[in-house]
């Protein structure tokens, strides 16, 4: 096992209620302290503890102390748009297929979770380029990647609307999370290098069906593809073994496609089989798609 660090005045440490579950994000500040209703815990207590220890308020409540994992902070770091959920950060992760050193662009910033995602993953050699029209979410989002990763990080920010352009040539990931992306296809397909992937989430149908028919229509963008990602938590209690009663139940859809040569896309029948076409006879799925 490596060396343990421990939690350092100037981190980001998460608090677990560990009665009602609750969750906080504080920077560890000497001199200064965590209140909840049931009492409050210095910051000096925790400078200098391993994570994972239990701190307890003034008047006996116990947290859980802990760095957050990514998921866990952009859940409860400040919010001025609304973020995209860990469930399609993931799947966004594998699915757009980010990898070090790619250049991506992003837009909007919004509050920053995505971007800290893609930053994560281009690593140091990479680089993303995010689009934001409004200031001050771009100044929240900017605070909370600070605080995640220090103040050096391979971010752009462009303060202008994407709608007018992408500057940038030969890039190797478009990721979208704005209302109407479908007027970025023109512009992504001239942005984005050969093999490269276009990647639009939005919240309905409607808009991932229109995005989703302009990739297909275009003749730089080939294998569109729109799902959604459904989490199910389950209760594991003794004898109560079941789904969770309460889940975040719809978030939006991901639409992806290719850049590929102009002759090659926009052509039915480009996209993956529906699962549904290669039923048997019985008309069973395919357990390995079903
Ligand atoms: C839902 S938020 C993005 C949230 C972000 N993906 C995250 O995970 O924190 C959408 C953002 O797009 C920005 N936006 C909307 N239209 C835009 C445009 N035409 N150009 C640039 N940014 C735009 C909004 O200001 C907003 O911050």
């Amino acid at each position: 096992m490596g060396a343990e660090a421990l939690l350092r005045a100037g981190e980001v440490v998460l608090l677990v209620d560990l009665r009602r579950g609750k969750r906080h994000l504080i920077t560890l500040r000497l001199g200064q302290a965590f209140h909840s209703d049931r009492g409050f815990i210095p910051h000096d207590t925790l400078v200098g503890l391993p994570e994972g220890v239990v701190a307890v308020t003034t008047r006996g409540a116990r947290y859980l102390a802990l760095r957050p994992t990514l998921a866990e902070y952009v859940l409860e770091m400040p919010r001025g748009a609304q973020i995209i959920y860990p469930k399609d950060l993931a799947t966004i992760a594998l699915f757009a297929d980010i990898g070090p050193g790619q250049t991506v662009i992003e837009a909007g910033l919004g509050s920053g979770a995505l971007t800290l995602v893609l930053l994560r993953l281009v690593g140091p050699t990479g680089r993303v380029v995010s689009y934001e029209t409004r200031v001050e979410f771009a100044r929240r989002a900017h605070r909370n990647i600070e605080a995640r990763l220090g103040p050096d990080f391979p971010l752009t920010v462009r303060a202008q609307d994407v709608y007018l352009g992408i500057e940038e040539r030969e890039v190797d990931r478009v990721v979208l999370d704005l209302p109407e992306p479908w007027r970025l296809v023109e512009a992504a397909a001239v942005a984005l290098r050969a093999g490269g992937l276009f990647c639009a989430y939005v919240p309905t149908i409607p808009q991932a069906q229109r995005v989703h028919e302009a990739l297909s229509a275009h003749p730089a963008f080939a294998l569109a593809e729109t799902f959604e990602t459904l989490l199910r938590p389950w209760n594991i209690a003794g004898p109560s073994v079941r789904p969770a009663h309460r889940m975040v139940a719809h978030t939006g859809f991901l639409t992806l496609a290719r850049r590929v040569q102009p002759d090659a896309g926009g052509r039915p029948g480009t996209a993956p089989p529906d699962a549904s076409e290669d039923a048997d006879a019985t008309d069973r799925p395919d357990p390995e798609v079903a």
